[in-house]
């Protein structure tokens, strides 16, 4: 199936070449991570996140806007735990002298409590009213349309995180983010995708999508240390420096 894909989307087998990208300090800003300690599947303790956000600090970036996942299911946060959590890491922050900024958001998963959330603006954008949602990986949420357009309705800006991930989406043809796109869906794109961490079909998408220009943003996603191992290996790739250099790039108009 990956080589149909690979043909479908002509992603490269070129890999590592020789790069002006060195770090993370073009791309400047990042709007997904996991860094507020003990409230979702990242970073576990206040010491955890000071070492991903020195390490983040180390790579490049001048600005975290961390995204926790918010779920009806499983990691049940509010704007309450999420802007509460993020002032006490921005205390640890100031505390050991990191010289980044640090805000917050959402990573809010499309399912039924998304209703009463856009009903009673109880959500967090950033940016120009952005909002990012997810989905499950396993099957399209019927409800995904419905929201996104609710989303905008509201006046909000939908960000889709990591379009590239979900096979149901990549594994026929391209039409379904093309039919995303037309409806003004902003696409975030993992930036591990490009080293085929998730897999080829994310990472062929992924290059189609930045050979197309149909990306926004690029997310560390990151949970952990393992994930600053990827960031590390990401740097030189052919993909990265495309889309880091690409012009309408959104990640640092967040600056
Ligand atoms: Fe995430």
């Amino acid at each position: 199936m990956f080589d149909k894909l690979r043909s479908l989307f002509g992603g490269s087998k070129e890999e590592h070449v020789p790069s002006v990208i060195h770090d993370y300090s073009l791309m400047a800003v990042d709007i997904h991570s996991h860094l507020i300690p003990g409230i979702d599947d990242g970073s576990k303790t206040m010491e955890d996140s000071v070492f991903l956000i020195k390490s983040l600090y180390d790579l490049g970036f001048k600005k975290l806007i961390t995204s926790p996942h918010v779920m009806a299911d499983g990691y049940v946060n509010s704007t309450e735990t999420i802007l509460s959590g993020r002032d006490k890491v921005r205390e640890a922050i100031k505390q050991n002298g990191i010289d980044i900024q640090f805000d917050a958001t959402g990573e809010y998963n499309i399912d039924e409590g998304m209703y009463a959330k856009i009903e009673k603006n109880d959500l967090i954008p950033i940016g120009k009213n952005y909002i990012m949602v997810e989905m499950p990986f396993l099957a399209k949420p019927a409800i995904m349309g419905d929201i996104m357009y609710k989303l905008q309705t509201a006046g909000y800006n939908v960000i889709l995180a990591h379009p590239e991930r979900y096979g149901y989406f990549y594994e026929n043809d391209f039409s379904s983010y093309n039919s995303l796109k037309d409806r003004n869906i902003l696409f975030q794109v993992n930036i591990a995708s490009l080293s085929g961490t998730y897999g080829k079909g994310a990472r062929y998408s992924a290059e189609k999508m930045i050979n197309e220009n149909m990306v926004d943003f690029i997310g560390t996603d990151l949970h952990g240390t393992k994930h600053l191992e990827f960031l590390k290996e990401c740097v030189g790739l052919k993909y990265l420096e495309k889309i880091i250099t690409y012009d309408k790039l959104l990640n640092k108009t967040l600056l």
